[in-house]
């Protein structure tokens, strides 16, 4: 998708980096069963991701207990494409990426949604942007029955670097008290110095686009993005990435953060690669519902492995595959799932339904003169719904008279298990975007992204469209249906018709006016800038023809009451199944989007599950 600059040198550093810790003992990593199911582990991850390996670390502090993660993917730390976030999108297409494709989406097309197939998972591919959801989305997940607050956890997880004076300078800052300073993910600003050193992800414009955007909407400048307070702000973001004298560009993922300090001091723990999980395995007659290991498969034709487990299967492979696994296992709806052939253990409508992500749209302006830096900058504008529409009281009046149609389309389409579930949801949704002004829109300053140009990806947070990820045969091996619904609402393509007419009139505002030649994506051929920036119909037509999945799916197996769609509980625990012996644990566990990149919050969401699992046993 977008193209990065090389950074061949860096390769070697990761090579160093990982070398240094080198072994007495053999690496956790292992792509034989028999050396990972040597001891029978108390607990099994199925998915060796973001949360799967931050749960995996926190229950293996304790030497007695065993943890067994299977992991699809394959250990590619030391790879180019993972380790050096200057190379981002390089593995997009690659066997490091799922690359789910769609169901065809409205407007005609199918689209393909990203996740990284690979030790890490997404944290592995994924963009690196640091960043954090309003205080009142984190309280409304509480709402939602998540009990206890995510701000010791989002501290435990991060190792936070302070900005120096020339970033400070820049606009970056550190606010008190949120902040970790001592957990295994680093996240840190990118260096300021300009000169002949590359400056990545920071950029030239990035202030003229922050002020630009304060000139025409009104929106205040932070310096930390991570405070809570984000609503109708601009900002200098960090990255997950590990700040070194030389080298800016090094990925901090769940595999270098959780795994790589443990690897060769730790004996409770193996991580399988190359390995999936099936379905989980069940006791006899006498207590149907307990489950007691689960099923590996190493590839579509190759023999199944049973393994137990003394405690629990904890499913973690993010929000398209873990839906899939508790199908496979016999917990969904059994309509859809007894027609494939299997039998049902918890006949549980919610799972595979809720599906969300958003859509992304990229805006250009041609520079007038070189520039310092590569990639994108790190600069977050997040307007609020006030500041994208000037009728927006008259939108959320549409909208909720609405809600009753939306709502019958939404369950017709499979994406929620009934009206109410949905609305349940939308309530909570607009009272987050109109009264409490949760920043609706990302335009994320893009420097060289379309190239050559200073570019703004642009999206809609919090869609209200919804839609479903099932099996469609009975096989791990087989693509599901993985239909996302974008823009199956009207309401989502309003928003992003406003987003991008935001976004065109900033390249039209002092100061960025004055620094920019004309916008040439789309540019004023395809969309006229007429009357308000360009007519709904020609934005809606480029839109469809030209939108990417941002791939921040989630949604599939939510912590909700099972009244509600529900799957899980407050802790994880799938309904229905005997003594929290399935938990599930990643994406798919949220039950709306924050107005965030997702990872620092899955972080903390999966530290807290693993203090309650062990808290439990
Ligand atoms: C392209 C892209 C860009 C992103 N950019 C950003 C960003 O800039 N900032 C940010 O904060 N967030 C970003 N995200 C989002 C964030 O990385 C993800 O939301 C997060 O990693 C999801 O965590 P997870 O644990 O749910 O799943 P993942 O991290 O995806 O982990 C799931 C793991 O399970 C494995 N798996 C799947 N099925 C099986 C099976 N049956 N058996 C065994 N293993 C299995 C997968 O291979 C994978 O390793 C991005 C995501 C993507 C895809
Ligand atoms: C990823 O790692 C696996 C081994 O764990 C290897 O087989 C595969 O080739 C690697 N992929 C890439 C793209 O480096
Ligand atoms: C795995 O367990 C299932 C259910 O108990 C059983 O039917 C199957 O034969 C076992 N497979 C192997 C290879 O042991
Ligand atoms: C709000 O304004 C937009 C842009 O002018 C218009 O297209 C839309 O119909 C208006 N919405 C309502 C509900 O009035
Ligand atoms: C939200 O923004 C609107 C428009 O700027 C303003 O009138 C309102 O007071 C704000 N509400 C809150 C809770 O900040």
């Amino acid at each position: 998708m977008k193209s990065r600059v090389p950074a061949l040198a860096l390769a070697a550093v990761g090579n160093a980096l990982i070398a240094w810790a080198a072994p007495a003992q053999k690496s956790l990593v292992t792509s034989s069963l028999q050396a990972a199911t040597a001891a029978t582990p108390d607990y099994i991850i199925i998915g060796g991701g973001l949360a799967g390996l931050t749960v995996a670390n926190r229950l293996s502090e304790d030497p007695s207990i065993n943890v067994l993660v299977i992991e699809a993917g394959g250990d590619n730390r030391t790879s180019v494409m993972i380790n050096t976030v200057s190379t981002y999108s390089e593995a997009f297409g690659t066997s490091l990426d799922w690359d789910w494709q769609t169901t065809q989406q409205v407007g005609g097309s199918t689209k393909n949604i990203k996740g990284g197939k690979t030790l890490g998972g997404s944290s592995s591919i994924n963009g690196a942007a640091w960043t954090r959801g309003a205080t009142e989305q984190y309280d409304a997940l509480e709402q939602l029955g998540n009990e206890g607050s995510l701000q010791p956890y989002f501290v435990k997880s991060e190792h936070f670097y302070s900005p120096n004076e020339a970033q400070k300078a820049l606009g970056a800052g550190m606010a008190n008290n949120v902040h970790g300073t001592s957990g295994p993910i680093s996240a840190s600003y990118t260096p300021a110095n300009s000169g002949n050193q590359r400056r990545m992800y920071t950029d030239a414009y990035g202030d003229k686009f922050l002020q630009a955007a304060s000139n025409a909407l009104g929106l205040r400048h932070i310096t930390d993005i991570c405070n809570g307070d984000i609503h109708g702000t601009g900002a200098t973001t960090p990255n997950s990435i590990t700040p070194s004298s030389q080298v800016q560009q090094l990925r901090s993922s769940a595999a270098t953060g959780y795994i790589s300090p443990i690897e060769y001091s730790r004996s409770n723990i193996k991580v399988l690669v190359g390995w999936r999980g099936v379905k989980a395995l069940f006791q006899d007659a006498q207590n149907p519902t307990r489950v007691t290991g689960a099923v590996l498969q190493q590839s579509k034709n190759g023999a199944q492995q049973n393994v137990t487990a003394k405690k629990a299967v904890i499913v973690a492979a993010g929000a398209i595959r873990s839906p899939q696994f508790l199908e496979l296992s016999g917990i969904g709806d059994s309509n859809i799932i007894e027609p494939l052939g299997i039998k049902t253990v918890v006949d549980l409508k919610g799972v595979g339904r809720n599906l969300q992500d958003q859509t992304m749209n990229t805006i250009g302006a041609a520079i007038k003169s070189d520039f310092q830096g590569s990639g994108p900058s790190s600069t977050i504008a997040y307007p609020t719904i006030w500041q994208l529409f000037s009728n927006a009281s008259a939108v959320k009046t549409h909208l909720e008279k609405n809600y009753d149609t939306y709502a019958a389309q939404i369950v017709a389409a499979g994406g929620a298990v009934s009206a109410d579930a949905v609305k349940a949801q939308w309530k909570i949704q607009t009272d987050l975007l109109w009264n409490k002004n949760t920043s609706a829109s990302e335009l994320f300053a893009d420097h060289g992204f379309p190239s050559g140009q200073f570019g703004q990806d642009t999206w809609p947070l919090l869609v209200y469209s919804r839609g479903s990820v099932h099996i469609s045969e009975n096989n791990a091996f087989h693509h599901a249906s993985v239909d996302p619904g974008y823009y199956r609402l009207p309401i989502d393509m309003d928003v992003n018709v406003a987003t991008l007419r935001t976004a065109r009139r900033l390249y039209q505002t002092s100061p960025l006016q004055e620094t920019l030649n004309s916008e040439q994506v789309p540019g004023f051929g395809k969309v006229p800038n007429s009357g308000q920036y360009g007519s709904y119909a020609d934005w809606q037509k480029w839109i469809l023809k030209g939108y990417v999945p941002v791939s921040h799916q989630l949604g599939t197996c939510q912590m909700a009451p099972q009244s509600l769609g529900g799957v899980v509980d407050s802790s994880g625990r799938v309904y229905g199944v005997d003594a929290g012996s399935l938990r599930v644990v990643d994406a798919s566990i949220l039950p709306m989007q924050f107005s965030a990149h997702l990872s620092s919050s899955l972080y903390a969401i999966a530290e807290k599950f693993a203090d309650s699992i062990k808290n439990s046993s």
